[in-house]
Formats: structure tokens, C-alpha cells, sequence
């Protein structure tokens, strides 16, 4: 969702080291977040410059060529996903404020009580030109600024008086040096340079100019010059203890690296993703999860795992359902984490919640883990995106380490969780005694064949490539599976509806005849998901009936099934062919060429594969 960047530095006379270039190339770098409009305010001689436009940052970049209003020493800019109000020129951001326009800010989040604010501020004589609930809050610090003198100070009277979800950042006339930022519920991170420092929503923000970088924390105020970062809490006091890290990606990890899209380098990049993923975990034989900062008895005590997450993660969620009460024998939920809070759950002291979120920033993935702390449940986060919040809020927290995943729909990230879900189970399984350390062995010894496997997949993409485009006019595609290949299926479908913006459907393959086969006529793609032959029997040969049962009512039957896998030869029109595996493990790679289609597919028909319409990156609204 909205990306936002701050700048301070050297007054620069150089093209391209001028804070308002800074600030378009962290906008740019932030492209992939999802948005309908960009814009940037500089300060010179003449007061707050603002420019900003509806639609891509082509558009502002164009309309910056036509203004000299480029000088200065600080920027603050802002890519714009519309929550309130249309995605037009006026409603993007930086919004002015001030009697006289003195001020600038850009936001991230939702005001809740804009309203009344908006409303007292009018009263005022402070004049409005958008629909957002921003502008409030840029006229809202303009006047704490008039009555304090400072702009930190000022922010931090105007934080303390919103409500909602905020990451703010303002630049005022009268600090022309300074940048002040505070942030409640959205994320904002500061890069720490040499003369010169950033912030960002994130580190891709800024990670091609620094590697160090600080954590602001809820309810913080940060003010940022050239020469230093100073932060301090809404109450006013000074944080001492807010922490510095070294950002591990690289700068050439979000760059597309001679693929078409992001999307195409990403899942290109999954066996070393699940590689990296499952590096270094094991030691003198056993399982090694340093960051599972739980106590093992409390861990022996869980009764129950709730899964939290949404759309892909909770996918993700779903496959280690399978896992864990295979291995863990403890009965796990996987919620919708949007839902969860909602329906009053069942959380105890004895719960163990697993919060799965590639970003970190999921809103309603956030809320969902302070409820179930609440109650009392210790949280895992799984997560990919160090100094997020949810893992921060979470009393451990399992990191992917897949890089950046910069394309909207996730596949890496995807592939990770489940990785690490894996990984957390058989954790489990270990403090728990629920298998034997040689069981364990022998399942990482498998587990640490995938990527390989992976990569094999990966080699013979050419076939799904090809059905790809012959499919490019498909208007609905169905997908069935059974055990881990269920939530496989629901993978398949949300990468074609959120790309390809194709109909498509996941089904638990044994669901069919409940209903969904109604669906099926002459011609209707179906892809199947065939678990292994080696695996339980009456699993794979329920899977193949229901290959004969959508066959027989005309549909074509795309096929994923283990090399070697004859018996749906003659019920297939088209055989995908995966590595074997167990049937567990099969998650990790049939999902494969469900990717590989859908970014194939989008690609021939022309759309923008990274960034799908409707849809942001990290979604930090409820
Ligand atoms: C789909 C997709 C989304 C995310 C969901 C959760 O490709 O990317 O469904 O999986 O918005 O995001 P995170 O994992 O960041 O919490």
C-alpha cells in the first residue's frame, strides 16, 4: 500500500543527488507496494514545493521536468493506494497545510477521527482542497507548529490527537533542514547514511544508498537532518533504546535481473529461496531454531495451534495444518486473520499462535496477534521482512530469508512459509518428543532435496509456458486437490484471478461433487493436483476418480502428477510432470507450474504482471 520516503541531506546542486531525485528513486524502488497516484514536496527559497499526480510516477516525473521548484535540503514523498477519495491530482499526497501552505506531509494508514478534526480545523478558518482524511492532519500539525514553534514537538501534539493507523512524515518552511515523522500501526523504518539520512515505509526505500538502518517503534516520533536521527515517544520522552540493524538484501535483489517481471525473476529464484530458507537449521544432528525465543516447556504445554494470516500466507497456513497435526499431533486451526478476532475464539494460555505475513505489515494479520496475546497465547510470527511489526510484536519470530519480493503476487515468499512451516513443525515435533530424532533426520534429509527438486520444476517450465499461452482466452479455470494439494489448488486460482484477472476456482477435489461439478461443461480447464502413489493409496486414487469425474463432463484435465505417475494417463489431456517426493513435501513443488502459468499467462495477455490492478504489496488498512 501507500509507499512513502523522507530525505535529508547536503544542499545538492547535482542532478540526481537532489533530494527530490533521492526521493523518486525510493518512490521507485517502492513502486511494487500498489498505487493510483505519486507525489513529492521539496523546500527552497520560496516556501513548501509541492508537485504531485494521479497515475504512474511517469507522470510526476514529467511534471517535475516543467518546475524549477527542485532545490533544497529535505523531500518527502508518497505513492498513493486511494482510501479516501478518488486517485486524482488533488487527493495525492503531500497534502499542504497552514494558513499560508507552510507545511507538507504525506501519509500511510487511516485517520479515523479525520471527521472532527476536519470539522474543528474548518471552524478555524484552516481551508481544504481533497477528500482525505490527510489533509487533516497536515493542517492539524501546521497548528501545532504555530503554537509550539517546533515542528518534533508539533507532530508529537498532533500524533497524541489522531486516531487510527498512521505513518506520518512533514516538512515545514521554517525548518527547511528537518524532517519529522511519527508512526502508530504503519510501518516507517529510517536509513542511517553518512550527511545524509532517509526513511522509508520500507528498507527498499533506501537500500541502494544505505545498509544500516533504525527501527521506530509504535507511538514514536523520529526527526531526521542531515546529521542526525533523534526519536522520541508521544508522551515526549526521549527513546534510547530504539534498534539499529544492517539490512541483509541486496540492492540487486530488487532489480529484475533480465526476467520480464519481478514475478518471473521470483519464482525463478525459489530453490534457492527454500535454500535459504532452511540454511543453517540443523546442528549436530538436531533441529536449531535460535529465534524460537519460547520457552520449551511452555511449548510442551500447547494444546491447540491457531494459524493467522491472509490470502497467500493463509494458504501457506493451510499446507502446515497437515504438517503439524501429522507430526506435532496438536489439533491446529487456520484462520482467515481477518476473521479471527471477530467470532470471540477460543485462546488460551495453552494456544500457540503461528502469525504468517511476508510483509510483516498485514493489518488484519497485526490485529489478530495482539488479540490472541491478549488472551494470553504466545505468537510466532513467520515472516519475511525483518524490523516489521508483527514479528516485533510476537514473542518469536521465524524469518524466510528469501530476499525482497517485490512482485505483488507472492510466489517466493510462498514457497518460504511453507518452508518454514515445515521447519516450526518438526521443531515442535523435537521439543515434544513426538518423533524420534532419526525421523526428524530423515524428513530434513528430504526436505533439503527440494530445492533441487525445485530447480528441476523450474528447468521444464517450457510446457506450462507453451498451455499458457494457448489458454491466453480461458475466461475460467477451475483447480482440485486433496490433502496439501487443497491448499494448493486455492494457491493456483488466487494467482489467476489476481494477475490474470481470469475466473478461477480452488476446490478440495473431493468437494466436486457437493456442488462445484455443476460448473463443469465441454472444454473447461481443470487443473488437478495428483498427490504421490507412493504416499497413502486411497489418497491418490480418490484423486484420479475425480480426474474420470470432470473428464467424463467434458472438461480438459491439466494434470500435475510424480514422474512416473502412469495411472492418470488416460484420464490427462495434458501431464505436468513434478519430482517425487513426499507427499507432505509435494506442497513445495507443485505449486510450481501454477505460478509459472498465471505469469506466463498475464505476460500474453499483455498485462502488468508486477502489479496487478485494485491490489497493493502490503495491505495496511483493516
Ligand atoms: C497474493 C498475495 C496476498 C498476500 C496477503 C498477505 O499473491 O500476495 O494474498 O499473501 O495480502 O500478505 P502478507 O504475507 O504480507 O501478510
Amino acid at each position: 500500500m501507500c509507499g512513502i520516503v523522507g530525505y535529508a541531506g547536503p544542499q545538492a546542486s547535482a542532478p540526481s543527488s537532489r533530494p527530490v531525485d533521492v526521493a523518486l528513486q525510493g518512490l521507485a524502488r517502492l513502486e511494487y507496494r500498489g498505487y493510483d497516484s505519486a507525489g513529492v514536496a521539496v523546500i527552497d527559497d520560496a516556501g513548501v514545493q509541492v508537485t504531485k499526480r494521479a497515475g504512474k510516477l511517469a507522470n510526476l516525473r514529467e511534471a517535475l521536468e516543467s518546475t524549477t521548484a527542485t532545490g533544497g535540503q529535505v523531500s518527502i514523498a508518497h505513492t498513493r493506494w486511494a482510501t479516501h477519495g478518488a486517485p486524482n491530482d488533488l487527493n495525492a499526497h503531500p497534502h499542504q497545510g497552514g494558513r499560508d501552505g507552510e507545511l507538507a506531509v504525506v501519509h500511510n494508514g487511516i485517520i479515523e477521527n479525520f471527521a472532527s478534526l476536519r470539522a474543528e480545523l474548518e471552524g478555524e478558518g484552516y481551508t481544504f482542497s481533497s477528500e482525505t482524511d490527510s489533509e487533516a492532519a497536515a493542517h492539524l500539525v501546521a497548528r501545532e507548529m504555530e503554537q509550539a514553534g517546533d515542528l518534533t514537538e508539533a507532530m508529537r501534539r498532533a500524533a497524541a490527537s489522531l486516531e487510527g493507523a498512521f505513518t506520518l512524515l512533514a516538512v515545514h518552511r521554517d525548518a527547511p533542514g528537518t524532517v519529522v515523522a511519527a508512526r502508530r500501526n504503519s510501518p516507517l523504518v529510517v536509513g542511517l547514511g553518512v550527511g545524509e539520512n532517509f526513511l522509508g515505509s520500507d528498507v527498499a526505500a533506501f537500500v541502494d544508498s544505505t545498509k544500516e538502518a533504525l527501527e521506530i517503534g509504535q507511538d514514536q516520533v523520529v526527526t531526521v537532518t542531515a546529521d542526525s536521527v533523534s526519536v522520541i515517544d508521544f508522551e515526549g520522552a526521549e527513546v534510547t533504546d530504539a534498534k539499529r540493524y544492517t539490512i541483509e538484501w541486496d540492492a540487486a535483489a530488487a532489480q529484475k535481473g533480465g526476467f520480464d517481471s519481478f514475478m518471473a525473476k521470483e519464482i525463478h529464484e525459489q530453490a534457492s529461496a527454500v535454500a535459504d530458507t532452511l540454511r543453517g537449521r540443523i546442528e549436530d544432528g538436531a533441529l536449531q531454531l535460535d529465534e524460537m525465543e519460547i520457552d520449551p516447556s511452555v511449548l510442551r504445554s500447547v494444546d491447540k495451534i491457531v494459524v493467522v494470516a491472509c490470502g497467500t500466507a493463509a494458504n501457506a497456513g493451510a499446507v502446515a495444518k497437515y504438517a503439524i497435526e501429522h507430526w506435532c499431533r496438536i489439533p491446529t486451526e487456520v484462520e482467515l486473520a481477518h476473521e479471527f478476532r471477530y467470532r470471540d475464539p477460543v485462546v488460551t494460555e495453552k494456544t500457540l499462535v503461528v502469525a504468517i505475513s511476508q510483509s510483516g505489515e498485514t493489518m488484519d494479520t497485526l490485529m489478530a496477534v495482539r488479540h490472541a496475546r491478549e488472551q494470553g497465547a504466545k505468537v510466532v510470527a513467520i515472516c519475511n521482512t525483518r524490523g516489521s511489526t508483527i514479528p516485533r510484536e510476537a514473542d518469536a519470530a521465524l524469518y524466510l530469508h528469501v530476499g525482497p519480493e517485490i512482485a505483488v503476487a507472492s510466489t517466493k515468499a510462498y514457497l518460504g512459509q511453507i518452508a518454514a512451516c515445515y521447519l516450526l513443525g518438526l521443531f515442535l515435533a523435537q521439543v515434544r518428543g513426538n518423533l524420534y530424532p532419526d525421523e526428524i533426520a530423515a524428513l530434513m534429509d528430504d526436505l533439503e532435496q527440494i530445492p533441487d527438486q525445485i530447480q528441476q520444476v523450474l528447468d521444464s517450465s517450457a510446457q506450462v509456458e507453451q498451455l499458457a499461452q494457448d489458454m491466453k482466452d480461458a475466461s475460467s479455470v477451475l483447480f482440485l486437490g486433496r490433502h496439501v494439494g487443497y491448499p494448493t489448488a486455492m494457491e493456483g486460482a488466487l494467482k489467476l484471478k489476481e494477475i490474470a484477472y481470469i475466473h478461477a476456482e480452488g476446490f478440495a477435489a473431493g468437494e466436486l461433487k457437493h456442488g462445484p461439478i455443476a460448473l463443469v461443461e465441454e472444454g473447461q480447464p481443470v487443473f488437478v493436483i495428483v498427490p504421490s502413489p507412493r504416499g497413502r493409496h486411497s489418497l491418490h486414487s480418490k484423486v484420479v476418480s475425480n480426474i474420470q469425474e470432470v473428464r467424463a463432463r467434458g472438461a480438459r484435465t491439466l494434470v500435475i502428477a510424480e514422474e512416473g505417475d502412469d495411472a492418470v494417463l488416460p484420464y490427462a489431456d495434458e501431464v505436468i510432470r513434478v519430482p517425487a517426493t513426499r507427499t507432505l513435501f509435494a506442497a513445495l513443488l507443485t505449486v510450481i507450474p501454477l505460478q509459472i502459468f498465471s505469469c506466463e499467462l498475464a505476460t500474453a495477455k499483455g498485462l502488468d504482471v508486477d502489479q496487478p490492478r485494485n491490489l497493493a504489496k502490503s495491505v495496511t488498512v483493516e
